[in-house]
């Protein structure tokens, strides 16, 4: 796919796989619109990319406010802005606390919402917002995670556990809802398991670097390759639900 020019959203841009997923699409020549919900902190982290003349813009986003998420959309559609790859890539994992909040049995209710507003439903107001944007052949790829994953479903991070897995409801879900809309567009609608990635979020002890973490992310937005929609993937391979 020729990605000169074409327009990626990524959600949660400004640090971790947000970050190096935005650096990779521009690398390849795409307009990034990197989302962020901490302008100041995105600023600092995405001048030295912009600086080396990638084309990266800043869009101030959180994905629990739908407003920021319309104006997204009514921004890119003043500039006459299509959109060809959607990435859901903002999230939290709040439950993974000494203060008993990785324990199940422990888990505060409310904490199990903030993080499904956050990581399912932030997903479901981007595509809602975007989808009339969306050109032919778009990609919208869905950062989800093992820990979603029903088929080796374990103990702890219930609240976590239970937005990814929702999310790759959500994926499923959209990629019927968009296979026709409009007739022949080819939307793909993917989810995928980073691996765990030395982030914030992963720590310093988790198995990948970034690029290594971004990389099926990636390439389920800009490959050539990429035919099916509503799979969920790691290392650029299929895996189960
Ligand atoms: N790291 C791993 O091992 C791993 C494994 C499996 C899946 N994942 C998934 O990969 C994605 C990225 O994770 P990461 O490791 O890069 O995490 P991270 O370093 O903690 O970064 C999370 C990003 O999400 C943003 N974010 C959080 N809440 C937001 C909101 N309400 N609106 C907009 N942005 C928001 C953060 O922005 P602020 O800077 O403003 O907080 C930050 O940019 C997540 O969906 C995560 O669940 C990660």
């Amino acid at each position: 796919m020729n990605n000169i020019n074409k327009m990626a959203i990524v959600t949660g841009a400004n640090r971790g796989i947000g970050l190096e997923i935005t650096r990779q699409l521009a690398n390849q020549g795409w307009q990034v619109a990197a989302c962020c919900r901490d302008i100041n902190q995105a600023a600092a982290a995405l001048k030295p990319l912009q600086d080396q003349g990638l084309s990266i813009e800043l869009r101030k986003l959180d994905v629990t406010r739908k407003g920021d998420c319309e104006a997204l959309a009514k921004w890119l559609q003043t500039g006459e802005q299509q959109v060809h790859a959607l990435i859901n890539n903002a999230g939290v994992l709040m439950d993974n606390q000494a203060d008993g909040s990785a324990d199940p049995l422990q888990l505060d209710p409310t904490m199990a919402m903030e993080t499904f507003n956050i990581n399912t439903l932030g997903a479901l107001r981007m595509i809602q917002a975007l989808t009339p944007l969306l050109a032919e052949g778009a990609r919208v790829v869905n950062v989800s995670s093992g820990m979603g994953q029903l088929a080796s479903m374990g103990d702890g991070y219930l609240a976590y556990r239970m937005s990814k897995t929702a999310l790759n409801a959500l994926t499923k879900v959209m990629a019927a809802r968009l296979a026709n809309i409009p007739a022949g567009a080819k939307i793909r609608v993917n989810a995928v398991c980073p691996g765990w990635v030395r982030t914030d979020m992963g720590g310093q002890q988790a198995d990948l670097d970034v690029s290594q973490g971004a990389d099926t992310i990636v390439w389920l937005a800009s490959s050539e390759e990429i035919t099916t929609s509503g799979g969920y993937y790691r290392d650029r391979k299929p895996i189960d639900w």
